[in-house]
């Protein structure tokens, strides 16, 4: 089959079953040529509450798909690749939390989305890439532990003075594969081009760049910049997309190890064998569970709109 004619074949069935394809940024871009919609995890997370549609396929990772059943538990929540987690999502579990919520009684639990539902039961909020600084800034909390990446913590608390953070050691292997080292080289040869980071980079490669944001945040960043050259310091997926979205600009990966091995588990065929019916897992999810999960992600959602 061609990649034509399976893009055709998902469109079809998507519609004779009536299922809705999220695609995270990070997929590749044949998939998100078939997805409904295609975005960061905040938007991801707006959309999962309000799409129409009966079933939801969540082209991603596990706490993406889990996402979608904690904000609409009728629906069929089908995860395109049972194996795809988040190893950021795994660092940390709720007795841990629950300890440093014993020690730290005054500290708001602040938790980045990328962690499992089980551990967001004993949250206070959570937060994504893109709306951590605005809702942390909201918070009625002047302390805050904020887990489970020092990254996007140490980014978020570098843009709020006036409050009080703590961190414990976690972040996404991913990104801690760019150095300072990678920005130099990078830099050397494309010295024209900006370099856009996601604040999951460690902060030497963040303060280095031109711009810190979200996966959508960055591609919007080189859309709209009248700059033609670019170093790209996410997932690798990033640079394809923009490639193809602005073919007059060039981009150049900050680092080619940048790869999220989770997110490539999902391809085109693996997408055609879900809504066929014979390839992904069906999210479930404790109803005790979903609903302590539910207060984390609906707080964000109302703070971060
Ligand atoms: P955003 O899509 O929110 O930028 O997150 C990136 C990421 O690593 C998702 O796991
Ligand atoms: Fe998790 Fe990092 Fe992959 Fe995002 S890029 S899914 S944070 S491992």
């Amino acid at each position: 089959m061609t990649v034509r004619d399976m893009q055709d074949e998902i469109n079809r069935l998507k519609k004779e079953k009536d299922i809705c394809i999220l695609a995270h940024a990070y997929q590749s871009h044949d998939i998100w040529e078939v997805a409904d919609f295609v975005g960061d995890s905040f938007a991801l997370s707006q959309k999962a509450a309000t799409a129409p549609q009966k079933n939801v396929l969540m082209c991603g990772v596990r706490f993406m798909a889990e996402t979608v059943k904690i904000l609409s538990p009728e629906k069929t929540v089908i995860l395109s690749d049972s194996s795809a987690g988040c190893p950021m999502a795994e660092q940390m579990d709720k007795e841990l939390i629950l300890q440093l919520k014993e020690m730290y009684p005054d500290y708001a639990v602040v938790a980045y989305i990328n962690t499992t539902s089980e551990l967001k039961t004993v949250c206070d909020v959570c937060v994504t890439s893109s709306s951590a600084v605005k809702i942390v800034k909201k918070l009625d909390s002047k302390n805050i532990l904020f887990i489970p990446d020092c990254n996007l913590g140490d980014f978020v608390a570098k843009q709020i003075p006036e409050k009080n953070f703590k961190f414990v050691q976690g972040g996404c292997p991913t990104h801690l594969r760019m150095t300072l080292r990678d920005v130099e080289k990078a830099r050397a040869a494309h010295p024209e081009a900006l370099l856009l980071v996601h604040p999951e980079c460690s902060p030497k490669v963040t303060e280095a760049a031109d711009y810190a944001g979200s996966t959508t945040g960055i591609m919007d960043y080189a859309k709209e910049s009248d700059a033609k050259e670019f170093i790209i310091g996410t997932e690798n997926s990033i640079v394809q997309h923009l490639r193809y979205e602005c073919p007059d600009k060039r981009f150049y990966p900050l680092s080619k190890d940048c790869v999220c091995h989770n997110m490539a588990l999902t391809t085109l065929p693996t997408v055609l064998g879900c809504v066929r019916g014979d390839a992904g897992e069906i999210i479930e999810l404790d109803e005790q569970v979903r609903l302590g999960a539910k207060r984390c992600i609906d707080e964000m959602l109302r703070l971060g709109d």
